[in-house]
C-alpha cells in the first residue's frame, strides 16, 4: 500500500455544502464530521500524525511478539492493548476526519493507484539504490516486496471490474 499518495488526497466539501451548513448551522457533533474542510496545515499534520500512528501500530506489534516470545505476557499486552488505541482510536478518528476511506469503489482506486506507485517505481527505485550502495539485502528485499505489490495491484483491478455498478 501506498498511504502517502493516498493520505495526501483530501476531499472537502464543495462550497455549495459548506453554504448550506453556514445558513443551517447544525448542533456540533460529538465527533469530527467526515471530510470536513481543513486548512492546508492541518491536512499536513494529519498526514504526519496518521504516519505515525500506523507506524506505531505495526510496530508494537512486533515488540508484542518479541515479548510474548520472552516469556513476558503482560508486557505483551501492554504493547497489543497500546497498538490497539494507535489503530482503532487515534488512526481510525484522523482517517475519518480526512475523509481518507470512501465507497468501494473510491477505496479500489485509491489501492490501486499506491499499490502500482510502489510495485512500478518506488520499490523499483529503492532496489537500485540500495543495490548502488551495496546493500544487498535491502536490494533483494525491494524487489521481491515490489513483486508483492505488483499482485496486491492485478488483485484490486479484477476486484474494481467485478464491481457492481
Ligand atoms: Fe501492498
Ligand atoms: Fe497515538
Amino acid at each position: 500500500m501506498n498511504p502517502l499518495t493516498r493520505w495526501s488526497r483530501i476531499a472537502a466539501l464543495p462550497a455549495v455544502a459548506v453554504g448550506l451548513l453556514a445558513a443551517h448551522p447544525a448542533p456540533r457533533p460529538a465527533r469530527p464530521a467526515a471530510a470536513a474542510p481543513l486548512s492546508a496545515r492541518t491536512r499536513a499534520n494529519l498526514d504526519q500524525a496518521m504516519h505515525g500512528e500506523a507506524l506505531a501500530y505495526a510496530r508494537y506489534m512486533l515488540d508484542a511478539e518479541v515479548a510474548r516470545r520472552a516469556g513476558d505476557p503482560a508486557l505483551a499486552r501492554l504493547f497489543q492493548d497500546t497498538a490497539r488505541v494507535e489503530r482503532l482510536e487515534h488512526f481510525a478518528e484522523e482517517a475519518r476526519l480526512a475523509g481518507l476511506v470512501g465507497d468501494n469503489r473510491k477505496n479500489l482506486r485509491d489501492a490501486i493507484q499506491g499499490e502500482s506507485y510502489e510495485a512500478g517505481t518506488m520499490y523499483p527505485g529503492f532496489a537500485r539504490q540500495a543495490r548502488a550502495a551495496g546493500d544487498t539485502a535491502a536490494a533483494k528485499l525491494f524487489t521481491e516486496i515490489s513483486r508483492d505489490e505488483a499482485r496486491h495491484s492485478a488483485a484490486f483491478a479484477a476486484a474494481l471490474r467485478k464491481l457492481k455498478p
